[in-house]
């Protein structure tokens, strides 16, 4: 089986789904952020980990474009938190439209994640839910950490990874998750999957902060600096303030105290110091070692080889990607 295979599946069912229609403000923008694409990973790694089980991998659809949802719900209010301007190479939706109605759609995204996620099997329902619901608030919780951090200095690389783990992982480690329950598995290999999702998606947000400082504009499709602007504690500015010393951390930290500053100016000045001590080779092993984590979880699930080889080869194309 081929990913195209379970990308056009999803496609099909993406392209039917009914979000509502009136008023059009709570709605089209739903339409406007689920149209715009992306990768699509949450639900494909849902549809990978229930096929690596049972044939019937359709059945695990709904459930997950109910994550798909939920995933672009958390965009929609972390781009008003982030002030980011775009989104998959176009303008975010408080941009396109204004706060209250990103927070609004948002809102009710997350109701219809809901319903997408009822479409399981009735003794499967309870777990699924409440799990799902476990993952959403741990969600939360990480997002508030990472505003939190923005005005701290004394971010550790141990909080910033229990930071990362909230805000980004636990929903890659539950979209396997909910496969494995979906198809059945028993709670061990459900555990397996999950903590495999968990250490591929450490990996998967710490190249996203490398995308968001050494990204092609032109290929990430989100502002190149945004991080660095908002004096986000990514991993590279943790490493940064760690491996710095003398007269480059004192330039450093100034740009980090500044209120005024030219945007351009500043991202283009932290970067050449992240430069200038390796942070982005850094970056690059650390991410490694997260995905060699996760692949020795998928090692340890007890399934056909090369059922397991379509899920480890998609998970692989996520140490290169570009956007
Ligand atoms: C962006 O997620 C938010 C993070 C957790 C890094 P993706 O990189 O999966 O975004 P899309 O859905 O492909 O646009
Ligand atoms: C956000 O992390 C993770 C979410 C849970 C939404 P980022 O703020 O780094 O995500 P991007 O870079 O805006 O996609
Ligand atoms: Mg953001
Ligand atoms: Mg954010
Ligand atoms: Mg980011």
């Amino acid at each position: 089986m081929s990913p195209t295979y379970f990308i056009d599946a999803l496609q099909n069912e993406l392209s039917q789904l009914q979000y509502g229609q009136h008023p059009p403000e709570l709605y089209d923008p739903i339409r406007y952020i689920m149209s715009l694409g992306g990768k699509r990973l949450r639900p494909l790694l849902t549809l990978m980990a229930t096929y690596l089980f049972t044939d019937d991998w359709q059945k695990a659809i709904r459930p997950a474009l109910g994550i798909e949802v939920f995933h672009n719900f958390t965009l929609l209010h972390d781009d008003i938190m982030d002030k980011a301007p775009l989104r998959r190479g176009e303008p975010t939706v408080h941009e396109k439209w204004n706060d209250n109605i990103a927070i609004l759609s948002g809102d009710v995204m997350l109701v219809n994640a809901y319903k997408l996620l009822l479409h399981v099997e009735a003794d499967k329902l309870k777990s699924v839910l409440a799990r799902f619901s476990e993952t959403a608030a741990e969600v939360c919780e990480g997002q508030q950490m990472d505003m939190n951090f923005e005005t701290r200095w004394d971010v550790t690389e141990e909080e910033y990874v229990e930071m990362i783990r909230l805000k980004t992982s636990v929903l890659v480690g539950y979209a396997l998750e909910l496969g494995g329950l979906i198809a059945g598995a028993d709670d061990d290999t459900n555990r397996h999957l999950y903590e495999g999702g968990m250490n591929i998606g450490i990996g998967f947000q710490l190249k996203d902060d490398l995308l968001d400082v050494y990204g092609d504009p032109a290929k990430f499709g989100k502002q190149v600096g945004g991080d660095i602007i908002a004096n986000k504690k990514t991993f590279l500015l943790i490493e940064a303030l760690e491996q710095t010393t003398g007269s480059l951390k004192n330039e450093l930290i100034e740009w980090l105290q500044k209120s005024e500053f030219d945007r351009d100016e500043k991202v283009r000045a932290v970067t050449a110091i992240y430069d200038k001590v390796g942070i982005r080779q850094l970056t690059e092993s650390r991410i490694n070692d997260y995905f060699a984590r996760g692949f020795a979880n998928f090692d340890a699930i007890d399934a056909d080889p090369n059922r397991k080889n379509v899920l480890s080869q998609f998970a692989r194309q996520l140490v290169e990607r570009e956007s």
